[in-house]
């Protein structure tokens, strides 16, 4: 064997060498990486999660401080809903607002800023300990959720680091999608449950309504299946139909708080008993206030008595002023009072109620939904 080939024999070893003890990294990290999700995975409350998603990730990167913000629904809404260090007030307000200053897109991928980046001096200014940070997105699909940024503040010990290397990025890489994922399916569960609770007391609340008044008995339901109909027909999209659905079935929870002599007396109404009435818009989303509802559920329940020419109540809106959806169920609302018996009068008949609805286009209803409608009654349709 000659030199040269000992010499190549000896290299090619060494490469293999190098190799294997990179191999051996890569399995030390990715072992380090499986333990530290699986301190995630059992975590079942959100709170402890997010504690927990900072930590690790504050852990993986040595960082000595760290702050986690969550959207809530869109990226431009943060707040910050962890914070571990010591971070002064100011700089978790202004890293609330980084994605801003970094791109006006969503963010990506993972960024480090230290001394050497333009934008470092406007951090530093708020926090002279400050040395460098990452900024961590939380990505599920393609969905921004959130992002954590991370820090190295000057902490005064000897084995202190004060940039990020190749390796805590890496790293971080492969934690904040898992990290994501794990998040992401904690909030998933939270609103299902939430959904579920807010169903069940949308059912007694309907049935709370239905007990009180004798003549009006399914009207909620019956008004909520129309609504849900002719929305689908008119062409919205799911998730709106699903809010329709719901303000139609609520949209008369205020008599709840309306005495049931009042509600039920044959024959008229005293203006002051009247006036009582034309509460029950006011007092439905009184009652619903504390449940967190869709704006445009309230909005259905609070103005589905508004007329289009003004003289409704219990704002007074006039035309477009008075929101879609309770337009929509006006007029669905007062087709079936008008198509069934009430403590004041018997049904009309369905020839006379279509009279009545021509002569209330444009005065009482929406003169475009107006024709919609009739032309769906016209076609057997409700
Ligand atoms: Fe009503």
């Amino acid at each position: 064997m000659t030199i040269s080939a000992v010499t190549v024999q000896q290299q090619e070893v060494y490469m293999l060498q190098r190799k294997v003890e990179e191999l051996e990294n890569k399995l030390k990290e990715q072992s380090f990486l499986v333990e530290m999700m699986n301190v995630l995975v059992k975590d079942h409350d959100l709170n402890a999660m997010i504690k927990n998603t900072l930590h690790l990730a504050m852990q993986i990167t040595h960082s000595e401080a760290g702050c986690l913000y969550i959207t809530d629904n869109s990226i431009s809404k943060l707040k910050a809903v962890e914070i571990n260090g010591n971070v002064p007030k100011d700089l978790i307000k202004a890293f609330s607002k980084v994605n801003k200053l970094i791109s006006k897109k969503q963010l990506y991928d993972i960024i480090e800023i230290n001394k050497k980046n333009k934008l470092f001096p406007k951090f530093k200014k708020l926090d002279e300990k400050l040395e460098s940070f990452i900024i961590m997105p939380l990505i599920v699909g393609e969905n921004t959720i959130g992002y954590a940024v991370l820090m190295h503040r000057h902490d005064n010990s000897d084995n202190h680091s004060s940039t990020y290397s190749l390796e805590d990025i890496n790293n971080l890489h492969v934690y904040s999608h898992q990290a994501a994922l794990l998040l992401d399916n904690i909030r998933i569960n939270i609103e299902r449950n939430k959904k579920e609770f807010y169903l069940k007391t949308v059912g007694s609340l309907i049935a709370a309504i239905d007990a009180k008044d004798i003549y009006t008995q399914n009207h909620s339901s019956r008004v909520a299946k129309i609504t849900v109909e002719f929305s689908r027909i008119l062409g919205f999209p799911e998730n709106m139909i699903e809010t329709m659905h719901y303000g139609a079935l609520l949209h008369d929870v205020g008599k709840i708080g309306v005495s049931d002599t009042i509600l039920n007396k044959p024959g008229n109404l005293t203006e002051e008993e009247f006036s009582i009435i034309k509460e029950h818009p006011i007092k439905g989303v009184n009652i619903l206030a504390p449940m967190d509802l869709e704006g445009d559920v309230l909005n259905i329940i609070k103005y589905h008595h508004e007329r289009y020419d003004g003289r409704g109540y219990p704002e007074k809106l006039k035309g477009e002023e008075i929101p879609l959806v309770a337009r929509i169920v006006s007029i669905i609302d007062t087709w079936d009072a008008m198509t069934s018996d009430r403590s004041y009068r018997k049904k009309l008949p369905i020839e006379k109620a279509i009279q009545e609805f021509k002569k209330g286009k444009g005065l009482q209803f929406d003169p475009y939904l107006v024709d919609q409608f009739l032309m769906l009654i016209d076609k057997d349709m409700f």
